[in-house]
């Protein structure tokens, strides 16, 4: 007897085959080993998984360990059946070289899992950096009905009576220990004291950025990406996303029902207002490429830039996690954004309804933490997208650029002004910890940091290494950013104005594998424009010598992955995927 409210499972190709009763015997016997009936398995319930990214090597995501129950109850109890099982994991602050090797990796594995098991539909259990794109993009590829569950941020970290954010605290800790303001243990105990419970990352680094943005997407039921991972509301809406995903099987509403194009602009408005991630740019356009969406870089500076800063936390503003759920979290957010027209409201979300149903009526419950639309902490808070003879595009975060360079170089069309100076160039973050503060580089306030080699190829996943700190004797005089621009990516926990993810890199022989310190580079925020100040002739003869001794060289990989990435991944202005794996669309119905 089959339940008549599901349109035919997928999972009858395994449970429930009498075309193939030889093979539906086999997959029969071993999942009953466990304890599950033969009842359950063929009684026409849908099989829903659970990506579970939680383990003790991920702590970020650790407590998804705890709320896969919850998830459990809501499933069964709307008449699923339960199957989890792990992702790669992926520790953005834990993995050498770089997590960010892992994200096409974690990718790979789970689309092989939600394609070649019998599964109807899936939760996943969403969190830090990596593990959000990872798993949307597999269930994009794979388009099954899927549902996203964050862990929530940790809870807010205090140290003396003041906020203390992750990654935020750790740049202003490291000055700190450059000044000899604090000790080793000292600088331990103040960048620990941002971690106090269970969650991800309590500022608006990556890991709030993607988890708000898979809720802008509507990937997620609507206000639960904000909710710290303690709380009692986090295992309630487990519970509830739990519920749901089975009437998403039902329903037989997919990711390519939700992740469209517009539910695309949606995100990059949001993110801009939200203060997001240099990695969101990244992300989006890799989920883009697996959706089957039209994405360009451009569309972050079209839709993007004239959004002012709305949210107010570290480490563009001052608060943190908790302070953004009691605001009112992504929900007021949009709902403020949708009054100014700039919200695709039609975008249909995860719990069936519109985002414009779901956030209408969304209030903004603390003003400091999320400002009015009309009282921003800054105005025109998107990226700016930069081209020029170094690299084909690159970004810059605007919002958390000084007032005083802002001021002077993006504020004022009517009065443009560049800025220009000598370049010092690293290659590699080795290299950097080695020399920034060695005298003879002769670093000024004038001069511009380049990192290069550090790009998806070159350091294999791209390192967020090019926000780097001037010099310890500039910071001693009160200096404390220099421009820094580079082929790798940026923490989004830093505050550095750096115009990073730069195309294409330096290990794919790109215009910055050509420069030499002492170049000078002059670079119009206003126009776009990043370019070396040589003659295409010197440039020319530059490249002929490059190509001539190899190339640009980069160190060997270590590991078979870091090989078989090398060899198959795009650069970070298209998402840097397994370029030809975006063929694979929508497979669970080929
Ligand atoms: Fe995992 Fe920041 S390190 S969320
Ligand atoms: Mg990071």
């Amino acid at each position: 007897m089959t339940d008549t409210r599901f349109p035919p499972l997928r999972s009858r190709a395994w449970f429930d085959n009498p075309d193939n009763i030889d093979m539906t015997a086999l997959y029969l016997e071993r999942y009953l080993n466990f304890g599950l009936s033969l009842e359950e398995l063929q009684s026409g319930k849908p099989i829903i998984g659970i990506a579970q990214t939680g383990s003790d090597l991920s702590p970020c995501n650790r407590h998804h360990l705890v709320l896969a129950e919850r998830l459990r109850e809501g499933i069964r109890e709307m008449g699923g059946i339960a199957l989890e099982f792990p992702v790669h994991p992926i520790q953005e602050t834990g993995k050498r070289p770089t997590a960010g090797l892992d994200r096409n990796l974690a990718y790979l594995a789970l689309v092989e899992v939600l394609y070649g098991y019998p599964l109807d539909g899936v939760v996943l259990t969403i969190g830090c950096d990596k593990t959000t794109p990872a798993c949307l993009m597999a269930a994009a590829t794979v388009n099954i009905p899927a549902i996203a569950l964050s862990v929530g941020p940790m809870l807010n970290g205090w140290h003396k009576g003041e906020r203390t954010g992750s990654g935020t605290i750790v740049w202003k800790a490291r000055q700190m220990l450059a000044t000899g303001e604090i000790d080793d243990a000292g600088f331990i105990k103040l960048v620990a004291s941002s971690a106090p419970s269970t969650g991800y990352c309590n500022t608006m680094g990556t890991a709030t950025t993607m988890n708000s943005l898979a809720e802008a997407l509507g990937m997620q039921l609507p206000g639960s990406a904000a909710i710290p991972a303690p709380y009692r509301d986090r295992q309630e809406i487990a519970y509830l996303t739990g519920k749901r995903i089975v009437d998403m099987v039902a329903e037989d509403l997919k990711p390519s029902d939700i992740m469209t194009r517009d539910a695309f602009l949606n995100a990059i408005v949001v993110n801009s207002a939200i203060g997001g991630s240099t990695n969101a740019p990244i992300h989006l356009a890799a989920l883009a490429r697996h959706t089957g969406v039209e994405l360009e870089l451009k569309d972050w500076q079209t839709h993007g830039h004239k959004v002012p800063l709305m949210v107010n936390l570290q480490p563009a503003g001052e608060y943190l996690g908790e302070d953004y759920y009691h605001a009112g979290g992504v929900p007021a957010v949009v709902g403020e954004l949708m009054k100014q027209g700039l919200i695709h409201e039609d975008a249909i979300t995860a719990n069936g309804r519109t985002i414009g149903d779901n956030c209408r009526d969304a209030t903004i419950e603390d003003e400091r933490v999320i400002r009015p639309f009309a009282t921003p902490l800054l105005q025109d808070a998107g990226f700016v997208v930069l081209s020029g003879n170094l690299f084909d595009a690159a970004i810059m975060k605007t919002s958390v650029i000084g007032p005083e360079f802002r001021d002077r170089y993006l504020s004022n069309p009517d009065d443009p002004e560049a800025f220009e100076g000598p370049v010092v160039v690293f290659d590699g973050p080795e290299d950097y910890h080695h020399r920034i503060d060695d005298p003879a580089l002769g670093i000024t306030t004038d001069t511009l940091l380049f990192m290069r080699g550090a790009g998806p190829i070159g350091y294999p996943g791209a390192a967020e290494v090019v926000n780097m700190r001037p010099p310890a004797y500039l910071i001693r005089e009160g200096v404390h950013a220099l421009p820094c621009i580079g082929d790798g990516r940026q923490s989004g926990t830093s505050g550095s104005p750096s115009i990073l993810n730069a195309s294409p890199e330096a290990a794919a022989n790109g215009g910055l594998a050509l420069l030499r310190t002492g170049d000078r580079v002059r670079i119009d925020l206003n126009k776009g424009t990043a370019d070396v100040l040589l003659s295409d002739a010197e440039l020319a003869e530059r490249r002929t010598a490059l190509m001539a001794d190899g190339g640009y060289r980069y160190p060997a990989s270590q590991t078979p992955w870091q090989e078989i990435q090398r060899a198959t991944v795009g650069q970070l202005n298209t998402g840097a995927i397994m370029e030809g794996a975006e063929k694979y669309q929508r497979i669970a119905q080929t």
